[in-house]
């Protein structure tokens, strides 16, 4: 079944991801409403509402309706992020803000979590996306949506140039370990938001590149 997602709800709308996302969302005449609290204000539009401030105080603050969420929040990669930023943003911000939107009434959560995400896991990183996962899925979503994007290609990290040169053979090899690019990881996300199913939904790299030619 398909459904067009009327009033979104967004995390991490400062970050890659989701400021591509947002732009998505956005150009969408079916979107009525998307609520996206941030740090800093973001580009006004008639559709964006966008409390701006710490979110771990925006979060009680936040008014509904919301069907259908994106969190794209992750703690920043450039220092090395640090396990207790990992454990605050990765797991328990992202936590914090699905509760809420369980609260607002939303009904479909999708999060982007990582390749590789495991509690198993020897990566910090990738233990504490495996943490959140599992926690989300005790949220009792009626329907949640875990994206395992492996790393990401745009254009706002100089390093990612070099990936990008090497992107036209990411295509060719299946499970390969070359990146996704962000709009594909976008695009991928928006036709995830319009099925409408029950229950939990795992979709790693390689889907997700399908879902996002
Ligand atoms: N980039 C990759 O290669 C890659 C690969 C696999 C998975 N992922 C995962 O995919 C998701 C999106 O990645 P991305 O590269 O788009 O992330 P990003 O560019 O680092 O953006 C992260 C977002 O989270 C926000 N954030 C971080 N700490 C916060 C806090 N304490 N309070 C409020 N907002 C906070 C950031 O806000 P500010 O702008 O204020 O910092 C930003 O909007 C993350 O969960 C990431 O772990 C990324």
């Amino acid at each position: 079944m398909y459904l067009t997602p009327r009033q979104l709800l967004l995390g991490g709308a400062t970050g890659l991801t989701g400021e591509y996302l947002l732009d998505r969302l956005l150009s969408e005449p079916t979107v009525q409403r998307v609520l996206a609290p941030t740090p800093r204000p973001l580009p006004e539009h008639p559709r964006l509402d966008n409390p701006v401030g710490a979110l771990e105080y925006l979060l009680p603050a936040l008014q509904g309706p919301v069907e259908t969420v994106f969190c794209c929040l992750g703690a920043r990669q450039q220092s090395g992020s640090p396990p207790p930023q990992l454990e605050e943003v990765d797991l328990e911000l992202v936590l914090a803000f699905a509760r809420r939107a369980r609260i607002l009434g939303a009904r479909h959560l999708l999060v982007v979590s990582a390749r590789g995400a495991s509690l198993d896991s020897t990566c910090p990183w990738l233990q504490a996306k495996g943490r959140m996962e599992q926690a989300l899925q005790q949220q009792g979503w009626p329907q949640l949506t875990i994206a395992r994007p492996p790393r990401l290609l745009g254009p706002r990290y100089s390093q990612r140039l070099l990936d990008r040169l090497m992107a036209p053979l990411a295509g060719l090899l299946p499970g390969s370990p070359l990146g996704l690019e962000v709009c594909a990881l976008v695009w991928a996300l928006w036709r995830l938001a319009l099925e409408e199913d029950q229950g939990l939904r795992i979709v790693e790299a390689d889907e997700l590149r399908r879902l996002g030619e």
